[in-house]
């Protein structure tokens, strides 16, 4: 064991290649191997060794502290953009192809943009779900950056995220292009936690709504966004009430996650490419 703490110890601070701010991923790994080396507790380990374990520990905090300064420096970087207006160019173009291979979990792009919204945790208790509601889980950042690249959103589209959470699907969308974006969120702690963050960035062109989805106005969107906020019963409202929408003009839906196949089997709604569960599908009304 002391081998292996030994040389993650060694190659990351070997490594300096992890002090430029483009090496995210490579960083966020480091950084995690090092608070392994950190939290390891030993057990069963001579004087000698509890010793040389302390030492690999003040070592590992060392780098881990400038590496986290790396971090900081680029989270500042950023909130700096996008307080300017320059989001999109700060923001846009981290993804690389091989992260959406890993469809679930969340990765160093999590880890950034965790930092750049510094959304904060809800003050008020969260209200306790109804039945076919599901529990806030964000949308990997990788998704989020692959749908505004694939959705092409332009300062004539409104996107609503239903069950936006915390709100970083409309805050991201908001940064990174000219569109307007609505969240419509039941729990008023979440929306709070996204306006506030909205505000401390000068995004103006998100808006946060505490309300059920069921009851929202669905006159404004121009792409509904899903990542599977409620299933049963009141996905078949919500999509009822679209479809209507759908009657008086066009418009297109995202989905991610489990409700994607249910949103496929609607006879008014097309694929844009065939519909897969994990990962960005969008889809075209039909009248
Ligand atoms: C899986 S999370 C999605 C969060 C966010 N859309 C994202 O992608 O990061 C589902 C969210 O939907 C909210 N939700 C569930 N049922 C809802 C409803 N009927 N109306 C509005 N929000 C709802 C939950 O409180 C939760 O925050």
């Amino acid at each position: 064991m002391l081998e292996t703490l030994n040389t993650i110890v060694c190659e990351v601070e070997r490594d300096r290649t992890l002090e430029r701010p483009e090496q995210l991923r490579e960083r966020i790994r480091a950084m995690d191997r090092l608070e392994d080396v950190m939290q390891h507790e030993p057990s069963g380990i001579t004087p000698a060794g509890l010793a040389v374990i302390a030492t690999l520990r003040r070592r590992a905090k060392e780098r881990h502290a400038t590496l986290a300064d790396v971090q900081q420096r680029l989270c500042d970087a950023i909130r700096h953009a996008i307080k300017l207006g320059a989001g999109a160019h700060a923001l846009r173009g981290w993804v690389r192809h091989d992260d959406l291979l890993q469809p679930w979990g969340y990765d160093h792009l999590d880890a950034l943009v965790g930092d750049v919204l510094a959304l904060d945790e809800p003050v008020s208790d969260i209200a306790p779900l109804d039945t076919d509601m599901v529990f806030y889980q964000p949308t990997p950042v990788r998704h989020v950056l692959d749908l505004i690249e694939r959705a092409r959103l332009t300062s004539d589209d409104v996107l609503v995220d239903l069950g936006s959470g915390m709100g970083h699907v409309p805050l991201l969308v908001s940064i990174c292009t000219d569109a307007q974006a609505i969240g419509i969120e039941r729990e008023e702690a979440y929306v709070s936690s996204a306006q506030r963050a909205a505000a401390a960035l000068r995004v103006e062109r998100a808006r946060f709504v505490a309300q059920d989805a069921r009851e929202m106005d669905t006159s404004r969107g121009t792409l509904f966004y899903l990542y599977t906020p409620f299933t049963g019963d009141i996905l078949r409202q919500v999509l009822d009430q679209l479809r209507r929408e759908a009657g008086r003009r066009p418009f297109r839906i995202a989905t991610l996650g489990p409700c994607t196949p249910t949103v496929a089997n609607e006879s008014w709604l097309r694929a844009t490419r065939e519909p897969q569960a994990d990962r960005i599908t969008l889809f075209r009304s039909i009248a």
